[in-house]
Order: structure tokens, then sequence, then C-alpha cells
């Protein structure tokens, strides 16, 4: 006889996404619902904390209502309840930590605290599972979003087939995170916000070799990375280029009209704007991969998996999986829903946990700054 699936309610809320989720056994996704605050954030350029509490608050009940809609399942059907403990902001992971603690007390059912960061590697595993693959591991596993940048070497912890695993810290950036230099690049050029997927959209209309950016040395750790010296570059360029001043300020009407379509925001970009975005992402995404690929070589890992929202990147996407074949070497992504943040990947990051009897009970609190090593 089968034995039954065991469904897990994931709660997601530690930065601007409210997110619920249902999943069978870690594996199969019977729903996935994320209320983005993008709309509230954007006049202020990036997340505003209060503001994402508030709204967070707003969200919750009825996003984890629609998330069981969806799955025609109710409360009771549940096996167990998953919810982001860190890192993030304290004040929106306690919004839906919160909420998960109360629907746990009050069904009986376990609770189980899962780090947001372990999430993002579970997102991966959820894709390749969808397709019918299995990352072999150990695994170097590059987590690339608007809070982090941050590089882990990720083993099987427990017997083949299990999703348990544990991690060790290769290397991190120093300052911003990539996609906070994609936010900040896409503001000084009046891109709109987030700035990732319009820059994105407008890469391939530009020349990625007309703007030369020197790669900021590091001393010490060869892994670590900093992206706060390309955003000032593209900041001393403007400043050399008082030509490009008057589409910044086109851009800016453009967006304050709401229209924020990359086709709108390309007609009023000359060619020169166009090279200087393709030069930006050119130069990240080369920085990005060539570390990650080389933290894989020194770990003589044959598996690359790459996560959180700048992994929605096509160039990354496409440079990532061009060198992987050089190299022999496989990458692995989650679908672009699920490289931005989600409660489908808290839910399956929960599973394992759940099966180990890995449980929590009321007095578990929000970690801001919890590392997952
Ligand atoms: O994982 P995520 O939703 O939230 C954080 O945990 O930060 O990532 C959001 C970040 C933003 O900085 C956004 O600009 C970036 O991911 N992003 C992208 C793309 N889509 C989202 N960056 C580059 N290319 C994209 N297509
Ligand atoms: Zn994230």
């Amino acid at each position: 006889m089968a034995l039954k699936e065991n469904f897990i309610l994931g709660i997601e809320s530690s930065c601007d996404e409210t997110a619920a989720a249902v999943v069978g056994d870690g594996r199969r996704i019977l729903s996935s619902v994320v209320a983005s605050q993008v709309a509230i954030h954007r006049k202020y350029g990036g997340v505003v904390p209060e503001l994402a509490s508030r709204e967070h608050l707003r969200q919750i009940v009825p996003v984890v209502r629609e998330a069981l809609d969806q799955a025609h399942l109710t409360l009771r059907d549940l096996d167990a309840i998953a919810v982001t403990q860190g890192p993030g902001l304290v004040g929106a992971l306690l919004v839906g930590m919160t909420y998960g603690k109360v629907i746990a007390l009050a069904l009986g059912k376990p609770l189980i605290a899962v780090n947001h960061l372990e999430g993002h590697v579970h997102a991966v595993f959820l894709e390749a599972h969808a397709a019918g693959l299995d990352p072999a591991l150990p695994a170097v596993c590059l987590i690339v979003s608007g809070g982090h940048t941050v590089l882990y070497h990720v083993k099987r912890d427990g017997p083949n087939g299990a999703a348990r695993f544990s991690y060790a810290r290769i290397g991190g950036t120093r300052d911003d995170a990539a996609g906070e230099a994609y936010d900040k690049v896409a503001r000084m050029l009046a891109l709109g916000y987030p700035g990732g997927p319009v820059i994105d959209a407008l890469a391939p209309y530009g020349n990625p070799s007309a703007v030369r950016f020197t790669e900021s040395k590091l001393k010490g750790n060869q892994f670590d990375f900093s992206f706060s010296g390309i955003k000032t570059a593209v900041l001393y360029h403007l400043q050399r280029n008082p030509q490009l001043h008057s589409e910044v300020d086109a851009r800016t009407k453009l967006l304050a009209r709401g229209e924020r379509g990359a086709e709108a925001l390309r007609a009023v970009s000359s060619t020169a704007t166009l090279d200087l975005i393709a030069s930006f992402q050119r130069s990240v995404v080369n920085n990005l991969v060539s570390r990650t690929f080389a933290a894989a070589e020194q770990h003589a890992s044959q598996t690359v998996l790459v996560s959180g929202g700048v992994a929605a990147n096509s160039e990354l996407r496409r440079t990532f999986e061009a060198d992987a074949g050089r190299r022999d070497m496989k990458v692995y992504f989650p679908s672009r829903a699920l490289s931005t943040d989600n409660a489908a990947m808290i839910a399956a990051a929960g599973y394992p946990r759940f099966l180990a009897g890995d449980h929590e009970d009321s007095t578990l609190n929000a970690e801001p700054n919890l590392p997952l090593a």
C-alpha cells in the first residue's frame, strides 16, 4: 500500500513577498501563492521595513487561505507547518512566523523552522525533481538575490535519496549583493524598481564590450565578491557623460506616469545607455560565473546550483549553461518563478526536518541574521 503523502504548508515573509504554499512529500507543489509588495516599495527604490511588516499583516491570512484553496485542502489535512525563521527583516519575519505558530498550536501539528537560504537551495531541487533529474552531490551553490550573494559547498547529510544537506560557506559579498547592484544601477539610470528584470530585458540591445569595468581586486578569500565598485563606476560614467542626463529625465517622467515596460524605456534610451547597461550586466554575470566555477573546481564538484532572484537573469543562465558544457559540469536552476522568494521552497526545505522530528515549540523566535553555515 502506498504511504500517505505528507502535506506541508510553507510560510515565507522574510522580505517583501508574503507567500504560502502546500508541497507534498517535499517534492510535489500543490499550490504556491506569492503576494508581492513591489508596488508599495517602488517609490522608495528599495524595501522599507516598516511598510513591509504592515503589508505582511494585511496579506498573511488571505495568502495562506488561497494556498489551501488552490491545493484543495483544509488546515486539518496538513501534516506540518514550515516557517521562515531567518535571515531577513525581523518585523517581516515575525508576521509569517507568528501566524504559522498559531496555526500549528491551534491544530496540534508540528512546527518546523526553515532557514531562508536553505529554502533557496531546495528551490533548485524542486525544479530538478519535477524534471525527473537528481543533481549529484556534493555541489557548489551560488545564492544570488537582492539580499544575498554567497557560495556554499553542499553535501548530503544522511542516506542517499534523503534531501537533508549540510553546508560550508566558501565565500560571499563583502559589500552589496548582486541584486542590490542591479537595483541601484537601475535607480541611477531611471529604469524603475526592481532593476533586475528591466536590465535583463534591455541588455541584449547594447554592446557588452563598450564600457570597460575593471574587476575590484580583493585581498584574502578569492571566492568573495564585491559589487559596490561597479555601482560607483556606473555613477562616475554618468557624471563624465552629461549628454546622458536628459534621457534619465525622460525615463523618470515615463516612470512617474506608470509606464514601466522595457519597450517604453528602451524608446527613450540612447545606444550609449544601452551599451552601459549591457556592459554592466556582462561584468556582473562574468564575475558570478567565473568565481562559482572556480569554487566548484577547487572543491572537485561536478555540480553547480544557482538560486535567488538574480538566478532569473537570462544572460546569467545562458553563460552558466555554456560554461558548464565546456567544463563538463552540470548546472541547475529553479524555474524563474521559484528563483525569487516563494513559500514552496520553504515547505520543501521543511520536509526533511519534519521526517527527522526536528520540531519547534512556541518559544521559536525570528533570527534576522540566521547563518546557514
Ligand atoms: O530572491 P529575491 O526575490 O529577494 C531577495 O531575497 O532579495 O530577489 C530579488 C532581487 C532584486 O534585486 C531583483 O532586481 C533581482 O532579484 N532580480 C533580477 C532579475 N529578476 C529579479 N536580477 C537580474 N535579472 C533578473 N531577471
Ligand atoms: Zn530570498
